[in-house]
């Protein structure tokens, strides 16, 4: 119920966020009974919601920005200026074309067979041992992601890449050493970016390749994009497919804690799907989502105005209970019933793929899980004795074991 938004008592509410992380919302929420409050976050008014109505509302095109929505730290990492994210309108929907007219089938499959290839030719090294799966699916990925942009690991030292495109996700909602270390690494990685989109662009890439896409784009001026720019695309493009290990490593966690479900998984492509959406759906990535008001709107009584800042929990949402029906059971099977309520799943935000800010990406990750799900299960893994738990305040986090297997 969003009709009657209450303020929270507490003059400011970081503390509490860095505390409680991807709790923070739906606690307060479940304590006042509504989908939604008001409060502070460093010292700057916001409304927190959660819930397909509200995550409706919150993708209805036009209506929100990103500029200005997310703390500095957080898009210094992630995105950065210049972006896809950071533009709107018709430059935004141009930038946007560019991501989703890599995800054809052909390309998605191409990359289900890279990950395949890399994954077989690290696995060589593990049977007969334990290994532990946040330590050796990044530079699967790595390399995965560098190949599927027709760039050869080879030549560009993937160790490096990985150390870098890791620290960006690990760092972007940290505060202190870990964060400006992965500043640093991002500087790093940004140069190695531009000199890829400077080669392309004097040689001949691999066409039809993303590396080729990004280096001659155009924009709606018709004009190439600045090489800084393209290099932050670039790795836009990179850093999110190497941060899939996550969900790879929670699908693998989810065969270990879910013994009924993973007795039903079989390698069916839909069932393959169902499993990795489940995964999505349940285990904690990006808790919230922040948009700045651009075109005011009511939503059940309550009015939002131009620039009045609003975070949407995308956590709380595909565990909202108007949307799913024991919402906390991990049950594939519910995917394969029907389409969820709309607003409902949000793993990787909400509204339509061609316009909105929803992820591009979203069709990769699935793909990507799909296989690597396929993989572990045909390598029937047992799990040691080891701590399962996955942390509520580190975002996003990793199995507190880092997630052992025994092959
Ligand atoms: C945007 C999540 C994988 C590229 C987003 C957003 C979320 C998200 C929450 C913001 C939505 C919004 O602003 O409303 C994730 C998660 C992933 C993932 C959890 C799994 C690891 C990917 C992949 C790619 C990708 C594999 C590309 C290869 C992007 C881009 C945007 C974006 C370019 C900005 C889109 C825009 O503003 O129009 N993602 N993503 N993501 N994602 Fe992903």
């Amino acid at each position: 119920d969003i009709e009657s938004l209450p303020r929270l008592r507490a003059p400011d509410s970081t503390l509490s966020l860095l505390r409680e992380g991807y709790d923070f919302v739906s606690r307060r929420c479940d304590r006042l009974g509504t989908d939604g409050f008001c409060t502070r976050l460093m010292l700057r008014p916001v409304t927190c919601l959660r819930g397909p109505e509200a995550a409706r509302a919150f993708y209805v095109p036009g209506r929100l920005t990103r500029r200005g929505a997310m703390p500095a730290q957080v898009l210094a990492l992630l995105q950065d200026k210049g972006s896809v994210q950071t533009l709107d309108g018709a430059e935004h929907l141009n930038r946007r074309a560019l991501f989703l007219d890599l995800m054809s089938q052909e390309s998605l499959d191409f990359a289900r067979r890279l990950l395949r290839e890399e994954w077989r030719a690290t696995a060589r090294t593990w049977s007969g041992r334990e290994v532990t799966l946040s330590r050796e699916i990044g530079p699967i990925l790595t390399r995965t992601a560098l190949r599927w942009c027709g760039i050869d690991p080879a030549d560009n030292a993937p160790g490096q890449r990985e150390e870098e495109l890791s620290a960006m996700v690990r760092g972007a909602a940290k505060i202190g050493p870990g964060h400006w270390r992965a500043r640093a690494l991002r500087r790093r990685s940004e140069a190695w970016a531009r000199e890829q989109i400077r080669a392309a662009r004097a040689g001949a890439p691999p066409p039809g390749t993303p590396l080729a896409a990004l280096a001659y784009h155009r924009d709606p001026d018709g004009l190439a994009l600045p090489r800084d720019v393209a290099a932050v695309e670039l790795l836009n493009l990179l850093r999110p497919i190497v941060a899939v290990g996550r969900f790879i490593a929670f699908s693998a966690h989810a065969m270990a804690t879910e013994p009924e479900a993973r007795a039903s998984l079989t390698t069916d492509e839909a069932m393959l799907r169902a499993w990795g959406d489940e995964v999505r759906r349940l285990y904690p990535f990006f808790p919230l989502i922040g948009g700045r008001v651009q075109k005011p709107f009511s939503l059940a009584g309550h009015r939002f105005d131009r620039d009045d800042w609003v975070l949407l929990d995308l956590h709380g949402t595909n565990r909202h209970p108007a949307a799913w029906t024991k919402p906390e059971r991990f049950d594939p099977s519910r995917h394969l019933a029907g389409t969820p309520v709309e607003g409902g799943f949000v793993p990787q935000g909400g509204g339509l793929m061609r316009e909105g800010h929803r992820c591009p990406g979203e069709m990769l990750t699935q793909a990507l899980l799909s296989e690597a799900t396929a993989l572990l299960h045909e390598a029937q893994f047992e799990t040691p004795p080891q701590d399962l738990s996955i942390p509520r305040r580190t975002i996003p986090p990793w199995p507190a074991s880092g997630m052992r297997l025994r092959l």
